[in-house]
């Protein structure tokens, strides 16, 4: 395998040259590297620096992580190079367990960095680590029980399966997440719930519970970072954020009904329409805002590439209100015929009509509100 140089944050790994006129996508490479996961990581290294600073004040034990899907390890070199922490980087790849332990050596980092050479389950199955983070290729469900059986203080997971995850590959999502998802303007975010749903749902096998510290998407993936907590009780109140989104898909009303086994009406009650219904999913919050801006401040201090458009979008993750589901403003205005005026003026306009009203990072025509659909019409085809 020949390999090449490639820096990241303050730490240069080696990684393979895909062979010449080889399919140049990165899953074609002996052992996988993806350039255009650096804003993940960026996040990553940072959200879980804040995070690691967080349980340092708590206990005075060593702190364990684990890479369980890690291929040329760059994930947890950088954790372990520009956190410190005690990091355990694993693949069922030999040819990437050769090339974690050349980049460990070269980063002089064998006091704190090992090489596992297992089945991520296994692993996850025989050991607890402080903080779990699931990096696969396209879906995390297949490791999630695992995940949920090993973690203990936090889980960090990449999903990038979101045709799936969005409703765009209906059936195979419904059976990775026994969930169904609709593919409609806010599938995005559709994506993050069910993903959390399907979580949630695995941890609280182990009277586990999360807390979401951060989630975030883009049309590549969906990445999400919990804080965990043990209690049977605080499972039960965790399984409360679970329910279903009823959407109408005449007049574009939404309603979240909270509950696994809760009646939910069929006609919309905005126009009497037929409802469609998604879910089983998340409909609790998906970031703390204290945690954003943690991060934020992690990020500014420290060397990353992506540094600019990593703040821009915490900062939107941060400032988005919790209510599940956003609206996007150019289907709206097709649907009314209007043309669309920039986000920020309607969402004044809401706030001016006594509504909450946000930007979300999901989309940039996009924003959340609680004015129900036909106050966000006539405030829409007001705005001149
Ligand atoms: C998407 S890559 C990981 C990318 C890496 N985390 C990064 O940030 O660049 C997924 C890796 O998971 C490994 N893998 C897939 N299934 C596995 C399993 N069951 N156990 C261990 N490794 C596995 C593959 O060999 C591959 O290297
Ligand atoms: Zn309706």
């Amino acid at each position: 395998m020949r390999v090449r140089t490639v820096k990241e944050g303050n730490t240069e790994i080696l990684v393979p040259v895909p062979e010449e006129g080889a399919n140049f996508a990165p899953s074609a490479a002996p052992v996988f590297y993806n350039p255009a996961m650096e804003l993940n990581r960026d996040i990553s290294i940072a959200a879980t620096s804040v995070f690691i600073k967080r349980i340092e004040l708590d206990s005075e034990k060593v702190i364990t992580y684990v890479d369980a899907l890690s291929a040329s390890g760059i994930r947890g070199l950088r954790i372990v190079n520009e956190t410190g922490t005690h990091t355990t980087l694993n693949d069922w790849s030999e040819d990437a367990c050769k090339l974690i332990q050349e980049n460990i050596e070269r980063l002089n980092l064998s006091d704190r960095a090992i090489s596992s050479h297992k089945n991520a389950n296994v692993l996850l199955h025989e050991k607890h680590f402080n903080i779990v983070d699931l990096d696969p290729f396209g879906t995390p469900a297949p490791f999630l029980a695992a995940a949920a059986r090993s973690v203990i203080n936090l889980l960090a997971v990449t999903a990038t399966d979101t045709a799936p995850l969005c409703g765009a590959h209906l059936n195979s999502g419904i059976r990775k997440y026994a969930a169904i998802p609709f593919n409609n303007e806010y599938h995005s975010e559709m994506g993050v719930r069910i993903l959390l749903g399907k979580i949630a749902r695995e941890l609280s096998l182990h009277d586990k519970t999360m807390h979401p510290l951060l989630s975030h998407a883009t049309r590549h993936y969906v990445r999400s970072y919990l804080e965990i907590k043990k209690g049977a009780q605080k499972a039960d109140e965790m399984l409360m954020n679970m329910g279903f989104i009823a959407h109408c898909p005449a007049c574009g009303h939404r309603e979240a009904i909270y509950g696994l086994a809760v009646p939910i009406k069929e006609e919309c009650s905005n126009c009497s329409a037929n409802n469609l219904i998604a879910g089983p999913l998340w409909l609790g919050k998906l970031h703390d805002p204290d945690f954003c801006n943690e991060t934020i401040d992690e990020i500014m201090e420290r060397d990353c590439g992506t540094k600019q458009v990593a703040i821009k979008m915490l900062e939107f993750c941060r400032d988005e209100l919790d209510i599940p589901m956003f609206y996007d403003q150019h289907l709206l205005c097709k649907k009314l015929g209007v043309s669309a005026s920039g986000i920020d003026r309607v969402i004044q306009e809401l706030r001016n009509n006594g509504f909450l009203a946000s930007r979300t990072h999901f989309s940039g025509t996009s924003f959340k509100t609680n004015a129900s659909i036909r106050d966000i019409n006539t405030i829409i085809a007001g705005i001149r």
